[in-house]
């Protein structure tokens, strides 16, 4: 039996939330008077024009609308604000670059000017509100100023991972028609000094009509190929701008941003998140689950490319005035005592990693932790998977040292912010337990006819009753789909596609995906769009893909493969690799294939897995 960690006295003082009961308390209080709740927190934050109802839902058409009619605007509330109230001097962005000797920092005053020079250029190239901006960008600090630099002049920013392929950025931009793609020459991590963003943009751009200009972020300086009449170097396009800009008043409901994730078919989806509701949802948990306290060094090391980027290194800290750690590089480079230089360099008090991560460094041993004192770390954190307990224990023990609560934390791109975990220092931990709900979720299990599953000891399907701020409004150019993959399967609640398990004490444990859906290293991949990619190769004839359990991934992608070829076995397995990596790109990428003969079918037809 798992045994609870009592939390450190040290971090139970501080924050909003600051005990046990406390937490219960709040909370019982945001089940039974949300709006109201709700209502008290989208206070913190400065709104041009008040809302007129805190909330409105219909789950069974997908609408759902926090804050109606109030007028805000992001990038305001995240600079701005902080300035006005005289923290313009205070760190905002902390950026650690590939190479240790690398790095920049931006308070909120400097940050505001790049921000508002970088809007006034999207402006000048004709953006406006409403329309779409692709950001295809490494881990630089130019990718956190075009986020705040689209959400200042009401621009929607779709972030596409920087190591998707250019077919992949391709079908993103054309979905939601963006009219900008932002990238750099090329892009530096670990032992990799030229990954081609820019030459990838130019192969994706060939097939997308909406695309009027791309504009490019000199990073290494290596030569790139410029058109003329459609390519601008970022440093250009700020060379002749002011450097104030006036935000745009949003409405509440105006979506915020676009952020593509894969699902059960082949094809991804564009989550879409709103302004006001994403805004409050992300800084209330940073804020909670995090303790952050004024003054305290945040860091998390995931890529803006993916949700936590975007609400626990961008929006979340940003809203409060955190200081938040931006890195480039990886892991493992120039050694695998990296994020522990990092840490101790920066004395940095919150970390927030993925198990993946962890793992992967546990196998290097203890070794690369010797010579660092990770003193200043008062919370870790982990997210993107279930941590399995020996990693927990690993974490907590030699990262944390024993001192520092870890949160365990669960939530979804659909959930734009973290939704069951505990907060630092105050929910007693439990290895491998999510634990409790935030304020304001309710979270459900459900058997397979969708009855609720109530008390201890039970386990079933994830579903969330009631909305929250920061819930999906829809995905982008297709609401059936929204309301069919989360609303549809069970009546008047939200579908998370986990499985779950209510221990004897009430704490959650997520199972893992019950979907069609698996979790490489912390990233969603969708079985179909995989297999989709697969069956590109013309002499594949079928393929089904599933996940099979990887010490390190997590998950790892096992492909079984059809074919009709005069290739051997090797060869074939070479070349289905690449096709995955030009149509998805490397984090895609079979661990296994088995050429089989057959495939086992249903009476349908359909693959069973
Ligand atoms: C899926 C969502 C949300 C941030 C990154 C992933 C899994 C996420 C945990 C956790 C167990 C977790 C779930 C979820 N997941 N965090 N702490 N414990 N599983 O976002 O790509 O939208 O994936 O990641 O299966 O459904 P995402």
């Amino acid at each position: 039996m798992s045994k609870t960690y009592k939390p450190h006295p040290d971090t139970t003082q501080k924050a909003h939330i600051s005990s046990l009961e406390q937490y219960k308390k709040i909370y019982n209080e945001s089940i039974s008077n949300p709006e109201e709740f709700w209502a008290k927190i989208a206070e913190r934050i400065d709104w041009y024009q008040p809302w007129n109802k805190v909330r409105e839902y219909d789950f069974v058409n997908g609408k759902i609308e926090w804050f109606s009619n109030g007028k805000l605007n992001a990038s305001y509330n995240c600079l701005d604000r902080h300035v006005n109230n005289g923290y313009g001097d205070e760190t905002a962005i902390i950026w650690e670059g590939n190479d240790p000797n690398q790095s920049r920092t931006f308070t909120y005053k400097e940050l505001l000017k790049e921000v508002s020079q970088f809007a006034n250029g999207l402006k000048d190239l004709g953006v406006k509100k409403g329309d779409r901006v692709c950001l295809y960008m490494q881990m630089i600090p130019e990718l956190a100023i075009a986020v705040l630099a689209c959400a200042r002049i009401g621009a929607v920013h779709s972030v596409v991972f920087g190591a998707f392929s250019s077919d992949a950025l391709r079908d993103r931009i054309n979905d939601s028609a963006c009219k900008i793609l932002v990238t750099q020459d090329t892009g530096v991590r670990g032992i990799k000094q030229n990954i081609p963003m820019k030459a990838n943009a130019d192969q994706a751009v060939l097939h997308t009509p909406s695309i009027e200009y791309v504009i490019v972020v000199k990073r290494t300086g290596e030569p790139v190929h410029m058109d003329v009449e459609r390519d601008i170097w970022w440093h250009e396009s700020i060379s002749n701008v002011d450097d104030k800009c006036k935000p745009e008043e949003m409405d509440s409901e105006d979506p915020l941003f676009i952020l593509y994730t894969s699902g059960s078919t082949g094809k991804p989806k564009g989550v879409v998140h709103s302004s006001a509701g994403y805004m409050i949802y992300s800084s209330y948990t940073f804020l909670n689950v995090f303790q952050y306290d004024e003054d305290d060094i945040y860091w998390c090391t995931a890529d803006v490319g993916w949700i936590t980027g975007h609400s626990y290194i961008v929006y979340g800290p940003l809203l409060c005035g955190a200081t938040t750690l931006m890195f480039e590089g990886v892991p493992t480079y120039p050694n695998v005592s990296r994020f522990w230089d990092i840490v101790d360099k920066y004395k940095v008090n919150q970390f927030y990693t993925a198990p993946t991560a962890i793992r992967a460094l546990q196998a290097h041993g203890l070794e690369p932790l010797e010579n660092n004192s990770l003193d200043s770390l008062k919370v870790i954190g982990s997210v993107g998977e279930p941590i399995n307990e020996e990693a927990w224990h690993w974490y907590h023990d030699n990262v944390g040292k024993g001192k520092c609560p870890l949160v365990d934390t669960w939530w979804q791109t659909e959930t734009g912010g973290i939704m069951i975990s505990a907060l630092a220092g105050i929910t007693p931990n439990k290895p491998a337990h999510a634990s409790l709900p935030l304020p304001g979720i309710i979270p459900v299990i459900v058997d397979a006819e969708g009855n609720e599953l109530n008390g201890n000891n039970v386990q079933g399907n994830l579903c969330i009753k009631s909305p929250w701020p920061s819930i999906i409004r829809t995905t982008y150019g297709d609401h059936e789909r929204c309301i069919s993959t989360y609303f549809s399967n069970y009546k008047g609640m939200y579908f998370t596609g986990d499985g779950v398990k209510r221990d004897h004490d009430g704490y959650l444990r997520i199972l893992g995906r019950v979907d069609d859906v698996i979790n490489v290293s912390g990233h969603r991949m969708g079985t179909a769009e995989v297999e989709n990619a697969i069956n590109e190769h013309e002499d594949v004839i079928e393929s089904a893909v599933v996940g099979y359990p990887h010490d390190i991934k997590g998950e790892g992608i096992y492909a079984y493969v059809i074919v009709s070829t005069e290739l051997n076995d090797d060869e074939i397995k070479d070349q289905i690799i690449n096709v995955v990596r030009k149509v998805i790109g490397p984090i895609a990428k079979p661990d296994k294939i088995q050429i089989v003969s057959g495939l086992p079918k249903t009476r349908s037809g359909k693959i069973m897995r």
